[in-house]
C-alpha cells in the first residue's frame, strides 16, 4: 500500500467515527433509532382520551414540550411541565393513559434531505403508557434540570397555574423507520440502548 493511500484511509476512518458520534443511528438499531429520536425532538403530540364535550371518549391529541435530557445525553424518559388547568391534562387525571408521537419531521435531519413528515425515511416514533406526576419526588430534579434546560421561557410560565413535572411512562415503543413497516420495541430494550 503506498502511503498517499494509507493517509487516505485512516482519514475515511476518522471521519466516519466522528460522524457515527454524531449522526443518526443505523436503520437496524431499531431501540437506538427510537432513542435517538426522543433525545433530538422538543416537542412531542400527545393523545389522551377525552374527557370533553363534544368528544368525549374519543382520542384528543395536542402538543406538548418535551426533554429526556441535554442533547447528546438523555435518559429516553420524556418529562413534561404541566398544570391541572390544561385540556388535556384534565384527560389525563380521569385516565393517565397517553400515547405520544415523537417525529424527526420536527429537526433539520427531515428537513434537509427533503422527506415528507409521513414517509418512512423520515424517523418516527409512538411511546405508549402513561402520564406520571414526578412533582416532589427525587426525579423532580431531573426533570425540571431536562425541561428548564431546553426550554429555558418554562422558568417564567404563571406561578398561579400551578405547573408540575410529569414523565410518560413507557409500556411500548413503535418505532416507524425505514421500510418495512413499524417495528417494536420493549421499554426494556429501550432504555438498554445508547442513542449516540
Ligand atoms: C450525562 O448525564 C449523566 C447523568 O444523567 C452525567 O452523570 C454525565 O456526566 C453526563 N455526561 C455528559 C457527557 O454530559
Ligand atoms: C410541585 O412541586 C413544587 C416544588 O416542590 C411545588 O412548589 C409546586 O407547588 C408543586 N406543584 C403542584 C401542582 O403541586
Ligand atoms: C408504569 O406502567 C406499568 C404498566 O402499565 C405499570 O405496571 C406501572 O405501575 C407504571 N408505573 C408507575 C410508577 O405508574
Amino acid at each position: 500500500m503506498t502511503p498517499p493511500v494509507k493517509v487516505l484511509l485512516l482519514g475515511a476512518l476518522v471521519l466516519s467515527a466522528a460522524q457515527a458520534s454524531l449522526q443518526i443511528p443505523p436503520h437496524e438499531e431499531v431501540a437506538r433509532m427510537a432513542r435517538f429520536v426522543v433525545n433530538r425532538c422538543d416537542w412531542a403530540s400527545m393523545a389522551t382520551i377525552s374527557t370533553h364535550e363534544p368528544v368525549k371518549g374519543q382520542p384528543f391529541s395536542n402538543a406538548f414540550s418535551i426533554s429526556d435530557g441535554p442533547p447528546g445525553n438523555g435518559t429516553g424518559t420524556p418529562y413534561l411541565y404541566l398544570t391541572h388547568m390544561e385540556i388535556s391534562v384534565q384527560d389525563l387525571q380521569v385516565n393517565p393513559q397517553a400515547s405520544m408521537s415523537v417525529s424527526l419531521a420536527q429537526t433539520p435531519i427531515c428537513k434537509h434531505k427533503g422527506y415528507d413528515p409521513q414517509s418512512p425515511l423520515c424517523a418516527h416514533i409512538i411511546l405508549s403508557g402513561s402520564v406520571q406526576d414526578v412533582n416532589g419526588t427525587e426525579e423532580a430534579d431531573l426533570a425540571k434540570k431536562s425541561l428548564f434546560s431546553r426550554h429555558p421561557e418554562m422558568i417564567d410560565w404563571p406561578v398561579d397555574h400551578s405547573w408540575f413535572f410529569a414523565k410518560m411512562n413507557i409500556t411500548q415503543v413503535w418505532v416507524l423507520d425505514y421500510f418495512g413497516g413499524v417495528k417494536m420495541v420493549s421499554p426494556e430494550d429501550y432504555y438498554k440502548a445508547t442513542p449516540y
